[in-house]
């Protein structure tokens, strides 16, 4: 049994087998991963619980959030003294146990006894399988399919799915294919669909009105930069590591309109970046549009001195998300950017066909929507007049994919559930390692700032001599093992880190890499 303070959500569930009493009256501190240590109590309460905090005070699933450490919920064990135990970040292990578990009528079987017109949260999740505090590797791993044997390092193009995302995403399609016109299913897929955006909004520290749910990062990025009142001479400031999403947007715009494209050089040494940029900003030039990180060498823009330095001069910036998003903080208000946007599909781990566009709010009116329909307005009449939502999401319009965003509103519990901070340090550890031991290749050269606060969870290298697409045919082939590698750059590889790569994955990429070493790429 689970007491909990009045008002919580969770009373009265979480009897499970072997599970004594505990009392709720501190918050799990994210920080320090608080897991319970007793013999009866084999799941991590953080999994469980701290979603579910944070839902119900309407708060906070941001990527920056820190639990204060003087938390109010204490956790207590079967003799009623207190059993936690404050485990650094990695240390902390997660179940796989579905949170929803614990407060949806569904029983162990999964029979929902919600009703016939209810969507609600659902219990399809495997229980642990007896081991008490598993790593988070292999917790996230546990979600995973097997991935086919792969070492798989392209996280930065195209993440695997977690289970439960995968679910979810079945589950609504399922609830929505009952008739998307009923009224019940109606209903509660536009309420579904709120919820995601706050849960999306929380997650970037911006408001829910500020959110435009998208479909990827180029979408967001399209909005921006077709929603400009461009005048003849002005400019647009990229660097010189944009994707093709940040780049050919651009090269759309300066065939419409008198409009100059500039690229900043990016340099490891990014204050010499900045000094570029500084450089290159005039009075002419209507918004700063660069990657947060880079997706050629993983980069990181010092976000908050590129907004100062263009704010300086009165010029908007839109961050690039797409490899940002759910590998490293974000805190649209702590960067002070106008616009930012971001995907689901990379380091969140969300469906391919989801993401987001932050637009700051007195950016809203600034931006005149180029696409707009159905849903983006607030009235219209047949004589040519509307009136548009006040919100971001008056520049959402028509029919999308609900069950997607639901999978993608799913993907960001679950990081949620596991800390965001264990996430992020997890990532950074691993991708420490991978630099180190890639360091350790006699001969390879990193191209990736050592440092991590300079970069993100990706690491570029190369081997003098031996060209990226081959060498990756060849890990492919031999080790089993995905990198990509970079078309501007014949040499240069892309290996992207999560927390779901273990330091096996590891070992066979610099295995592979020595072999062809060794033995030459046709051997
Ligand atoms: C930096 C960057 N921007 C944009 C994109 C395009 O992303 P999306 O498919 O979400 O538009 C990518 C994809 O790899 C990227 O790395």
């Amino acid at each position: 049994m689970v007491d909990s303070p009045a008002g919580f959500p969770f009373q009265g569930h979480g009897e499970k087998p072997g599970v004594d009493r505990f009392t709720l009256s501190e918050i799990p501190c994210i920080a320090d991963s608080v897991a319970l240590e007793s013999e009866h109590v084999w799941y991590s309460v953080t999994w469980i619980i701290r979603p579910r905090i944070a839902m119900e005070r309407g708060s906070a699933s941001k990527l920056t959030q820190r639990t204060p450490a003087s938390s109010p919920i204490q956790l207590t064990g079967p003799s009623g003294s207190p059993t936690i135990s404050r485990r650094s970040g990695l240390d902390a292990a997660m179940s796989n146990l579905h949170p929803d578990q614990y407060e949806t009528g569904q029983d162990d079987t999964g029979q929902d006894d919600t009703g016939q017109d209810e969507a609600g949260p659902r219990n399809a999740h495997p229980k642990p399988q007896g081991t008490c505090f598993m790593s988070l590797t292999s917790d996230v791993r546990a979600m995973l399919p097997d991935l086919d044997g792969y070492a798989y390092f392209q996280t930065s193009g195209f993440s695997p799915k977690l289970n439960p995302v995968v679910d979810e995403v079945v589950h609504w399609l399922k609830f929505q294919s009952r008739g998307p016109a009923l009224p019940f299913v109606s209903r509660r897929i536009e309420e579904l669909k709120q919820d995601i955006r706050g849960r999306v909004a929380a997650t970037v520290n911006a408001t829910p009105e500020e959110i435009v749910m998208t479909e990827n990062t180029t979408i967001g990025i399209n909005i921006v930069a077709n929603g400009i009142d461009w005048k003849p001479g002005d400019n647009v400031l990229l660097t010189n590591h944009e994707h093709p999403g940040n780049r050919l947007t651009w090269y759309n715009l300066t065939g419409r309109y008198d409009v100059e494209l500039r690229f900043a050089p990016m340099y490891n040494d990014l204050g010499r970046t900045l000094e570029e940029m500084d450089r290159l900003i005039d009075g002419r030039t209507r918004l700063v549009s660069v990657s947060h990180v880079s997706r050629r060498t993983g980069l990181r823009l010092p976000g908050r001195a590129v907004c100062d330095l263009a704010h300086g001069k009165d010029t908007p910036v839109l961050f690039d998300g797409a490899q940002s998003f759910g590998a490293i903080p974000i805190d649209v208000r702590a960067l002070d950017c106008d616009f930012y946007s971001f995907c689901g599909h990379k380091y969140t781990m969300a469906p391919q066909g989801t993401g987001g566009l932050f637009i700051r709010r007195d950016r809203i009116d600034w931006l005149k929507p180029s696409w707009i329909g159905s849903h983006s307005q607030k009235t219209f009449d047949q004589e040519g007049n509307m009136d548009l939502h006040d919100e971001a999401r008056r520049f959402e319009f028509a029919t999308r994919s609900v069950p997607d965003q639901a999978g993608f509103g799913k993907a960001l519990d679950i990081w949620e559930g596991l800390g965001w901070e264990a996430i992020f340090a997890g990532i950074e550890s691993y991708t420490d390692r991978m630099k180190a031991a890639l360091l350790e290749v006699p001969g390879l050269v990193l191209e990736t700032p050592a440092s991590y606060g300079d970069s993100s969870g990706i690491v570029t290298f190369h081997v003098p001599g031996l060209e990226a697409g081959p060498l990756s045919e060849s890990l492919e082939q031999h080790e089993k093992v995905l990198v990509s590698p970079l078309e501007f750059a014949a040499e240069s590889t892309r290996v992207s880190t999560h927390v779901f790569n273990s330091d096996e994955d590891l070992e066979r990429l610099t295995t592979g890499i020595r072999r062809i070493q060794r033995e030459g790429l046709d051997a």
